[in-house]
């Protein structure tokens, strides 16, 4: 399927709205909402806006596209962002935020993830309704970066991966776990990354953020000025 790329002038706003349609629709058809949250800098002020959205969280579901391995309090979590911006300020039950843990032993912290995400999906590969990726400006997403391993992995669904560029192991997403999803949503601020998302659009690219292709789902890019 055909990305759709949209230019947003109200970034904020039009990521909630996504967020919130996609929450309403997952709920009227099968009762839970399952959302991925991405790391970094982007989804920030969305993820707060979000704590005012009035969603049903009680049946909402909170999965991470990608870790530090770094303890839960660090500067540098993940999670700790999305708690400081989000979980902390909503009614979410503690049983419904599966932290990937980034102070274990790397492999361990990707295997018990991969387990807990199968627990729930039989098995199988869990199909999430909505995940959220961010790009750096080297066209990674998740911690799926240029030249790292965790790029070729297809039967693994959350896998670790050292990142030389970063000087440090990251727990994250493999395509096949991204690509099982309904629906995925990169979030992106375009300033000073409008050459590499040309080439991501281009159709030819080998950047990372190229290679998320739902197999059976929508790719929506939401771009900030
Ligand atoms: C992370 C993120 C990563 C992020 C991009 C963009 O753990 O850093 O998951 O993939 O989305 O690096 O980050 P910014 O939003 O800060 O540009």
């Amino acid at each position: 399927m055909k990305p759709e790329i949209i230019h947003s002038q109200n970034f904020v706003s039009d990521a909630v709205a996504l967020i919130v349609k996609e929450a309403q629709a997952a709920l009227a058809a099968r009762g839970t909402f399952s959302l991925s949250l991405s790391g970094g800098n982007t989804p920030k002020p969305v993820y707060a806006a979000m704590a005012q959205s009035g969603l049903d969280w009680e049946r909402v579901v909170i999965t991470f596209g990608d870790e530090r391995c770094v303890p839960p309090d660090d500067a540098q979590s993940n999670y700790r962002m999305a708690c400081e911006a989000l979980l902390d300020q909503v009614p979410i039950p503690a049983a419904n935020v599966l932290r990937m843990k980034g102070e274990l032993d790397p492999a361990e912290a990707a295997r018990a993830y991969e387990g807990e995400l199968r627990g729930r999906a039989g098995g199988g590969v869990f199909r999430h309704d909505l995940v959220l990726l961010g790009m750096g400006d080297d066209g990674h997403t998740a911690s799926l970066f240029p030249g790292t391993p965790a790029l070729t992995e297809r039967e693994r669904l959350v896998v670790e991966n050292y990142v030389p560029k970063v000087a440090m192991w990251r727990l994250t997403m493999t395509y096949p776990l991204l690509d099982a999803a309904r629906h995925v949503c990169f979030l992106v601020n375009s300033k000073g990354k409008d050459a590499v998302l040309a080439e991501v659009f281009s159709g030819t690219s080998d950047y990372p953020s190229a290679k998320v292709a739902p197999t059976d789902g929508r790719l929506t890019w939401l771009l900030g000025a």
